[in-house]
């Protein structure tokens, strides 16, 4: 199969949808893989390096689009990038059409074979290519939260560690799944004092066998909250119902029951935040202040480290787009029910029961239509 690989157009996307490591893999399977020029720049991966691995540079994206059977990239196409869009082609990156409906009919116009990395499901009911990225926000969480409590930014001017003889930080986690436990992980090992709640109290259980005596796990109750972060120096909200609107857990009153100066970190922003105050903000300008308390709301957080994001994306992504690769995607589809699940869009149908409900349009399983 020809393989295309574009520079990320998206404004502040410095990602890129394989590693020249994951170009060989590709190459080493008998794939021709094309690489526009500069593709891989802003994760440190020079054209030089794509092309010892196999990759053959193209000076332009739309060369690239038009000679490949299946784009990998990283972000859903924006505006741009619709008219690439083909009937012959597979689209293997992020789409998250449900949030998106230009681009849904972009894609059913063109009849583009569209795989969405954030529905292809395992065998353990995860997302197994959206996990990495929650487990560089969860990680990027408590360092964001350690950063902005300092006086310079607004915060109260306090080290989360703590020192000899000074009383360490306390962190509010918010939501115990894989951001909860990485920003847990971080913030135990920084040595504050974690509180981390869940409403899962199999969740619970399993962190407290993680961390032990380290963290103090709660039950996620609105009393419970308000007590909490009335001690927290850093909150993280790191919730999720899967397909829902965030709940919202801290009111805009709720904020004067905390510490002034002390620091919310809202992961859950792309989902519309778990805090009432929250608006997204950018690695540009991440924080803003409200009612005294710092709010930094970036929405991908992932895209600031974007070499270790590409390098675990690729390492997500690579073993499904090899089998879609090697054995084509109807084969693959007819046999794997998680990768068949990454199928959102087929032929100009739409194949994700989630996109369909979301624009009112017609749903039909993609084992009806190969
Ligand atoms: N901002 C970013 O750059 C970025 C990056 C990655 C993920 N995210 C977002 O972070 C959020 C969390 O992702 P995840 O992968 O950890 O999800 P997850 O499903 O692994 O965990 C979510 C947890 O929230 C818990 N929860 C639900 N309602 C709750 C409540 N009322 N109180 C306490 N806990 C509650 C669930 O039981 C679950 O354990 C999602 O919205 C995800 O999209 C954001």
């Amino acid at each position: 199969m020809i393989i295309g690989l574009v520079k990320e157009i998206k404004p502040q996307e410095s990602r890129v949808g394989l590693t020249p490591n994951g170009v060989a893999a590709y190459n080493a399977a008998g794939h021709r893989v094309l690489v526009e020029a500069h593709a891989g720049e802003g994760s440190g991966f020079s054209d030089d390096e794509y092309r010892k691995a196999g990759g053959e540079i193209f000076d332009s994206a739309k060369a690239v689009w038009d000679a490949s059977q299946m784009i990998v990239k990283v972000k859903e196409p924006i505006a741009p990038e619709y008219p690439f869009l083909r009937e012959d082609m597979i689209l293997y990156t992020y789409l998250h059409l449900a949030a998106d409906k230009p681009l849904t009919e972009a894609l059913l116009k063109a009849k583009t074979k569209g795989v969405a990395y954030e529905t292809i499901t395992d065998e353990y009911n995860g997302l197994p290519c959206l996990t990495p990225m929650s487990q560089i926000a969860g990680r990027m969480a408590v360092a964001q939260g350690a950063k902005y409590l300092e006086t310079t930014y607004g915060g109260r001017g306090m080290l989360l560690a703590g020192v000899s003889g000074v009383e360490k930080g306390k962190v509010v986690i918010l939501g115990g799944g894989t951001v909860g436990t990485e920003a847990c992980k971080i913030a135990a090992g920084l040595g504050a004092e974690v509180t981390i709640m869940d409403v899962n109290l199999r969740r619970l259980a399993v962190l407290d066998d993680l961390f032990g005596s380290r963290v103090q796990t709660l039950y996620s109750t609105p009393e419970n909250i308000r007590i909490s972060i009335a001690e927290a120096d850093v909150v993280v909200g790191a919730v999720l119902i899967p397909g829902k609107k965030a709940p919202c857990l801290i009111t805009r009153p709720d904020l004067a029951l905390m510490k002034k100066g002390s620091v919310l970190v809202d992961v859950a922003v792309d989902q519309g935040g778990c805090f009432e105050t929250t608006r997204a903000t950018t690695h540009e300008n991440p924080v803003f202040i409200e009612n005294g308390i710092v709010h930094y709301c970036v929405a991908n957080m992932p895209g600031a480290v974007a070499r270790t994001s590409t390098l675990a994306l690729t390492n997500a992504t690579l073993a499904p787009g090899l089998k879609i690769a090697n054995q084509g995607l109807e084969s693959v589809t007819a046999k794997d029910r998680h990768l068949a699940n990454g199928v959102n869009t087929y032929k100009g149908h739409c194949t994700f029961a989630g996109v369909a409900e979301a624009f009112g349009i017609p749903y039909v399983p993609v084992a009806e239509l190969i």
